[in-house]
């Protein structure tokens, strides 16, 4: 009897997605048990304190005033420019680099991240991630024939490990000539980890001193998808300066979504942004994105890139949207620190949190410790390294109360 029809390329082990699979069952926990008693930490989405998903009211309101053409219209293949034009003020708001920036619209983040790593490495390379990511990176670097370096990210100060990633960065660049590394700051998935402005300068020191060498290629491809939750104001957005005028071997790509800054996950939108001080080369970006998004998925969600266009355009709408996005942002932060101060109060350790979505708590043995703690009604994302707990999903109460029923499980376990 026949056991495969896909050709070899396309032969994947045949598992579902463990987060949906452990969220699926929380949810069935909340059925039989009660949302009151069952601890929900599993999605990257944002929930209110009864753990509802949030949906903000300034932006499906102006998605449900869209006439229905706009809705179903097909986009332009690179996105409707007036969308892109939305995406580089959005998201670089004051702090828009000093150099060439062309924009080419995704559906949601993923479609820059497929992008970077389909067009600027080449079959069998390795791009560089650090040791506590997300796993969508090695899906799609896999899925294309390219392969996951990891460096450390933390050292043992819990500081950025910046030897570490100089180590393999070089290693891998000496090799290749060309490198893709993925920076996911601010507020990281998993950690919640945003590298420091003193970190970048530390980062991009080690490419300006390797991008002396002109056969290098060196693309950092910086994975901003929570840039909206992070920081207060918008000083999370600083960075984005140190992209100015950098050598021209040291391409930049900021992978922008709409999925958590709008609470818009399913209505896939986002956008692939080339930065460079050489002209051509931010030309020759837009140009192959485009080729990708015609031979991948044709074009975006016109109705998406309507909503931020819309918002974008209308002073009233556009400060609608920044004072609830606020709310949902210090609600983020309050959770958090609810979690981290119990944390410290019950002696669990936990990877430093600086912003953002995820907690992260090293251990060895996560799967098992994460199996015994749905006995508890708790539900936490294992991972190689350990633990993800999702504040974003969680009410403050429960993140007060959480470190203590996980720290309590881990030394049963011990
Ligand atoms: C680290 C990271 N990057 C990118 C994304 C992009 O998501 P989307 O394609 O839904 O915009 C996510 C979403 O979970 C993420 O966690």
């Amino acid at each position: 009897m026949l056991t495969s029809m896909v050709a070899d390329h396309a032969k994947w082990p045949k598992e579902n997605d463990a987060i949906f699979g452990l969220a699926g069952k929380a949810q069935a926990a909340i059925k039989e048990f009660g949302k009151e008693v069952v601890i929900d930490s599993t999605l990257g989405a944002l929930a209110d304190d009864n753990g509802n998903l949030i949906c903000m009211e300034s932006v499906f309101s102006v998605l449900k005033s869209l006439p229905n053409a706009e809705i179903a219209a097909y986009a332009q293949v690179a996105g409707q420019p007036d969308y892109l034009n939305a995406v580089l003020k959005a998201c670089f708001g004051e702090y828009r680099p000093d150099a060439f920036i062309r924009a080419v619209a995704t559906p949601g983040g993923t479609g820059s991240v497929k992008h970077a790593i389909t067009n600027y490495t080449n079959v069998g390379d390795s791009i560089l991630v650090a040791d506590w990511f997300w796993s969508p990176y090695v899906t799609i670097s896999e899925e294309i024939g390219r392969t996951v370096t990891n460096y450390t990210l933390f050292n043992e100060k819990n500081e950025f490990n910046i030897a570490s990633f100089k180590e393999n960065f070089e290693t891998l660049l000496n090799k290749q000539k060309r490198l893709v590394t993925i920076i996911n700051t601010p507020a990281n998935n998993p950690t919640g980890y945003s590298l420091s402005d003193e970190e970048w300068d530390q980062v991009l020191d080690i490419a300006k001193e390797n991008a002396k060498n002109p056969e290098n290629k060196i693309i950092f491809l910086v994975d901003v998808a929570y840039i909206d939750f992070a920081g207060v104001g918008n000083e999370r957005r600083k960075f984005f300066t140190k992209f100015s005028n950098l050598p021209e071997n040291i391409f930049t790509i900021v992978g922008y979504s709409m999925s958590k800054g709008y609470t818009m996950y399913g209505l896939r939108s986002g956008a692939a942004i080339g930065i460079s001080s050489n002209e051509d080369l931010v030309d020759e970006f837009y140009f192959s994105c485009m080729h990708s998004n015609r031979a991948n998925w044709s074009n975006g969600t016109r109705a998406a890139m309507s909503v931020m266009t819309h918002i974008d355009s209308d002073p009233n709408k556009l400060s609608a949207y920044e004072e609830e996005k606020n709310k949902y942002k210090t609600m983020l932060r309050q959770r958090a620190e609810a979690f981290v101060q119990a944390a410290k109060e019950v002696d669990l350790e936990i990877l430093p949190y600086r912003d953002g979505f995820f907690v992260s708590i090293p251990c060895t043995n996560a799967k098992q410790i994460s199996d015994e703690l749905i006995k508890e009604n708790m539900f936490v994302v294992s991972l190689k390294k350990g633990l993800r707990f999702a504040v974003c999903a969680v009410s403050e109460e429960k993140c007060k109360v959480s470190p203590a029923i996980i720290k309590n499980v881990m030394d049963r376990l011990k």
